[in-house]
């Protein structure tokens, strides 16, 4: 790789990230059913219809897991504590679920690891599916007394915790574009799913500020846009898409305000007095979290509803996922986030990964696709700080092949190979290549 940690002002960290329903084997333990689950479960949606009933087993094998963190020398561990798993119901305590997270912290810390907690990755428990789940603001306040319940029994040995990943994901591309959990496509539900998304996260940094908690953020993602070409329409599309995309929580959560060009789609379908709302949401955090990982090209398509607009990938080289490869664009996105929204507060890369079709040749991976791919986003990374962004580290996306949501098993991620038959973990060259990049 093309740095090294001494390129890095004294204090970055270097992690890896996962979340609780990608890798942990969701049967186990008394988690409770989730709205992925049944998402899964209904055909069309996911890839062989798989779901993350067992996932990784990292349930069972976390210290393994927790051992290749620290064998590669990373400096900090991004991991998200699941609702489901803590309140199978949503509101009532499962106390397996919280000892399970208790003896996750203690062995993050016993490798020497920073514990980077994520309290909603998004298995929203059925329960409160049923009652509408994101479109209803009921859901907002039983995200808050959770918040209360895993801080009161983790919160002591965390070094810093995130309320929501990637809002966008929840509230748009499961809402409006009806990929994700729940499947729907409804502007109605999605306009009131992007404002109670942003009141949970206001809601439960109220909650973590009573019991005097430090280092509270919120992770959102990036996706740079750019016009297809230099028509007005070209201009309109993609300063909507932006709106939508990248300013909307970023806004609120920073200056208490929704951007004209999306709100002016969502006006009529908001819940009534969410202007009342902005307040909470608005309330200072500690840091921001930045997962970035493509760019997009947009058009207007005028014959269509509102957002008016189409959008397809960039020119450039692709991943597994089809994703553009275009490492500028983190450079750009954390530039612009301090210049326009953060100023000095600090920034971490959250996420930043790709997927690729590794095999296992004798007993290998070689992936220098990923390798260029991190190197190249850790250097984009590094000239952002020297134009004056504020960043304080960099987490790959992942730590393992895992269950990558509407693909199923589908899609490596992982800086470490997972059989999904025998769930054997072999490191891939990649993390090799990372580990000796980030040694002391
Ligand atoms: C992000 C998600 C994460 C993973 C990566 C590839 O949107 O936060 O769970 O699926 O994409």
């Amino acid at each position: 790789m093309n740095f090294t940690r001494n390129d890095f002002p004294d204090g970055f960290l270097f992690g890896a990230a996962t979340a609780a329903y990608q890798i942990e084997g969701h049967k186990f333990g008394g988690a409770g059913p989730t709205h992925w689950d049944t998402f899964a479960a209904t055909p069309g949606n996911v890839v062989r219809a798989e779901d993350g009933a067992l996932a990784c087993d990292h349930y069972h094998r976390f210290g393994e897991d927790l051992d290749l963190l620290r064998d590669a020398g990373m400096d900090a561990y991004r991991f998200s504590t699941s609702w489901a798993r803590v309140m199978p119901d949503g509101r009532t305590i499962n106390p397996e679920g919280l000892d399970f997270y208790d003896r996750l912290v203690d062995a993050i810390l016993e490798r020497g690891l920073k514990p980077f907690q994520t309290l909603y990755h998004w298995e929203l428990p059925s329960a409160l599916a049923d009652e509408g789940g994101w479109t209803n603001r009921d859901t907002c306040h039983a995200f808050a007394d959770f918040t209360d319940v895993i801080t009161d029994r983790i919160g002591d040995r965390v070094h810093a915790i995130a309320t929501i990943n990637e809002p966008w994901c929840v509230a748009f591309l499961s809402h409006f574009l009806g990929h994700h959990a729940p499947g729907l496509r409804d502007i109605r539900a999605t306009a009131r799913a992007m404002h109670h998304i942003n009141l949970a996260h206001g809601m439960a940094m109220t909650r973590l500020r009573g019991k005097g908690m430090q280092n509270c953020g919120v992770v959102l993602n990036f996706d740079h846009t750019e016009p297809q070409d230099d028509s007005a329409g070209a201009a309109r599309a993609t300063a909507t898409w932006d709106a939508i995309m990248n300013r909307w929580f970023v806004e609120a959560v920073t200056k208490g305000t929704y951007p004209a060009p999306a709100l002016d789609g969502f006006a009529p379908h908001m819940p009534d007095g969410w202007q009342a709302d902005m307040a909470e949401i608005s309330q200072k955090i500690d840091f921001l979290g930045v997962n970035y990982y493509t760019r997009h090209k947009v058009t207007e398509d005028a014959s269509a509803p509102w957002p008016h607009l189409a959008s397809q990938e960039g020119p450039g080289a692709k991943t597994q996922m089809g994703w553009e490869i275009y490492p500028d664009g983190l450079r750009s996105f954390l530039t612009r986030l301090a210049a326009d929204y953060v100023g000095d507060l600090p920034l971490y890369v959250t996420e930043n990964g790709m997927a690729w079709d590794d095999r296992v040749e004798n007993g290998a991976v070689a992936d220098p696709e990923r390798a260029q791919f991190i190197s190249d986003h850790v250097t984009a990374t590094r000239a952002a700080i020297d134009a004056g962004a504020n960043v304080k580290g960099f987490f790959y996306w992942s730590l393992l092949d895992n269950y990558e949501w509407a693909f199923g098993y589908e899609k490596r991620f992982g800086m470490v190979h997972v059989d999904f038959e025998t769930l054997k973990r072999i490191p891939k060259a990649s993390y090799h290549a990372f580990k000796s990049a980030i040694a002391r």
